[in-house]
């Protein structure tokens, strides 16, 4: 699915399909019901209603917006064809299989595309080449939007000093959650670095913060939310 040149390590890749694939309608349960996701939804839906046809990368079988406000939806992520017969989907969505960092889409096809809570978890064997494929993910966006398309990525970010913590305890953190914990490593990156890696891209970047509910979702487990640094942060950008 990836070549060479795309380091999400394949335990990542794993992981993430198989947690997702074995915990969807958990899940998506959390993501229906949460306050913090109800939060993300309301801005996710201001920001689609003028979009034709959305790329929704990252999606796994969830949707935390109202999927009604766009006229065709396709539906992007690593294990859609693995998705049981009489998994039942909104009527203007298509599933397709497909990495984030290697779009299985021709340049220039779509009027929007959208990223929630995907960036994190393209981990690589390094903070380094984790950073190198949030960079490829928006660059593939770019890619396969159309001139004057809009980007919109929902993500959690950390305070730029919680990234020096970060980056000390990655390796061990890695090897702990590949022996210990059914959901993927993630590594969640401040917005200013985010923003300033769209607006290499693009013409130009809008950064909100959405305000954290009582209940956030942290490796899979529903915390409170005053025990972490994490913000979710929406980015609309225009190509
Ligand atoms: C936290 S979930 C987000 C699901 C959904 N977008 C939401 O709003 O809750 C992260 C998703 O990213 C997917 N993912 C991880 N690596 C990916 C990649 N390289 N390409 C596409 N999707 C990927 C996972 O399979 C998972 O479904």
């Amino acid at each position: 699915m990836q070549d060479a040149n795309t380091p999400q390590t394949q335990e990542s890749i794993n992981k993430n399909i198989s947690f997702f694939q074995n915990n969807l309608e958990s899940y998506n349960k959390n993501i229906q019901s949460l306050d913090t996701y109800k939060a993300i939804r309301q801005a996710v839906d201001q920001s689609i209603p003028d979009i034709d046809h959305l790329l929704d990368i990252g999606n796994g079988g969830v949707f935390d917006y109202d999927t009604s406000l766009v006229k065709k939806i396709t539906a992007l992520d690593l294990f859609l064809d693995q998705l049981p017969d009489t998994f039942v989907h909104p009527k203007n969505v298509i599933f397709k299989t497909g990495s984030a960092l290697e779009i299985p889409e021709k340049d220039e096809s779509f009027d929007g595309v959208l990223m929630v809570m995907l960036i994190h978890h393209l981990t690589g064997d390094t903070v380094k080449s984790s950073m190198k494929n949030m960079q490829l993910a928006i660059s593939e966006a770019h890619r396969v939007l159309k001139p004057n398309g809009k980007f919109i990525l929902m993500e959690s970010c950390i305070p730029p000093w919680f990234l020096h913590f970060e980056k000390l305890v990655y390796r061990l953190a890695g090897k702990f959650a590949a022996r210990f914990l059914e959901h993927p490593m993630t590594l969640q990156y401040p917005k200013e670095l985010i923003g300033d890696e769209i607006q290499k891209k693009f013409n130009h970047v809008d950064i909100t913060e959405i305000p954290l509910g009582r209940w956030v979702l942290q490796f899979g487990f529903k915390v409170p939310s005053f025990i972490t640094p994490v913000c979710p942060t929406l980015f609309i950008a225009t190509k």
